[in-house]
């Protein structure tokens, strides 16, 4: 209640807050406790609006690892549009964090909370797009060819155009690759976005194909990626995308046209209908380091997010 302290008491308490505060935001404190852990004394809140297992993980882990506190918010536990409009959340958890991560239904509620936090804001997926999960797809493979034999790689996107077939089309022409997008009719990528990464090709002198046709796409590809055929949030629409997507299963028969050496990309979690048990447990597969390279990411994108005042 407060009226079991003394006058003194709760003046102290009043003191120390004050005194919290100038050393929180201080930013030659922050300076100096980031040269013992990068993010010590600074706190990441993590919306979750759907389910999530390596975004959360990776999120939560890779930021313990650099001394910070990753706050799990799922959509049960907070106001978020429920109780309270999107953007006085936003206002308020960006007084108490220092970064806001959020995975959401709507690409325009990540915009919002952006437009409106005053600390940055990541997108830890959307209905629109999966920035995370591209930079660990890129990660893992400028890992695997070396960081000077990437450019001009051809990677062929099969299945739906979705979150992760937006990520990659806006992602790859920047790194100097070459894309083919497979996609059946009515489940293409988005017009908008299709733009985007014409631009972007057009820029970088690379190639952008988008088709219905699978063997096209892979063809003299490189690295053939997939994802889930029913995104979080489509699950009543199963069986009618089961029979849109029939023939685009990545196989080995299906990949034949690739090169010899093609590799294999999936962000997880994986259906078996969008891609053979042959291929997914092959040596081709390199889901597991690309999972992995969820969380080196994350961390690096994190530091980012706190500008020049974290020492490394
Ligand atoms: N790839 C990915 O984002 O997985 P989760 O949905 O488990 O986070
Ligand atoms: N397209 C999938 C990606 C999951 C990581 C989804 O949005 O559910």
């Amino acid at each position: 209640t407060l009226d079991d302290f003394t006058e003194e008491e709760v003046e102290g308490i009043l003191d120390v807050s004050i005194e919290l505060k100038r050393w929180f935001k201080s930013g030659d404190l922050r300076k100096e406790a980031s040269a013992l852990q990068p993010l010590l004394g600074r706190s990441v809140a993590l919306i979750f609006q759907k389910r999530s297992t390596r975004t959360r993980l990776s999120m939560e882990t890779g930021i313990s690892k650099l001394g910070g506190q990753p706050i799990f918010l799922g959509s049960d536990d907070i106001q978020l549009g429920v109780n309270e409009s999107l953007s006085d959340s936003a206002r308020v958890i960006s007084r108490f964090n220092d970064v806001i991560a959020a995975r959401v239904f709507g690409h325009h509620s990540v915009e919002e909370l952006a437009s409106l936090s005053s600390v940055p804001v990541i997108n830890m997926l959307s209905d629109k797009f999966h920035p995370l999960q591209l930079l660990a797809d890129m990660m893992t493979l400028k890992e695997y060819y070396g960081s000077e034999n990437t450019k001009g790689r051809t990677i062929a996107y099969v299945g739906d155009g979705n979150n992760m077939a937006h990520s990659f089309v806006v992602t790859s022409p920047k790194l100097g690759y070459n894309l083919r997008v497979a996609t059946p009719n009515g489940f293409s990528t988005l017009e908008d976005v299709q733009e985007m990464g014409r631009r972007e090709a057009k820029n970088k002198g690379t190639d952008i194909l988008f088709t219905e046709d699978a063997q096209e796409a892979v063809e003299g590809a490189d690295v053939i990626v997939t994802d889930t055929w029913i995104s979080m949030g489509q699950e009543s629409e199963k069986n009618a995308r089961l029979k849109a997507f029939d023939g685009y299963q990545v196989t080995n028969e299906m990949a034949k046209g690739a090169n010899s050496d093609w590799i294999f990309l999936h962000c997880l979690p994986r259906k078996p209908e969008e891609v053979s048990d042959e291929v997914f447990y092959s040596d081709r597969s390199l889901v597991w380091d690309e999972a992995e390279n969820r969380m080196w990411t994350a961390m690096a994108y994190v530091l980012m997010c706190q500008g020049d005042d974290v020492v490394l």
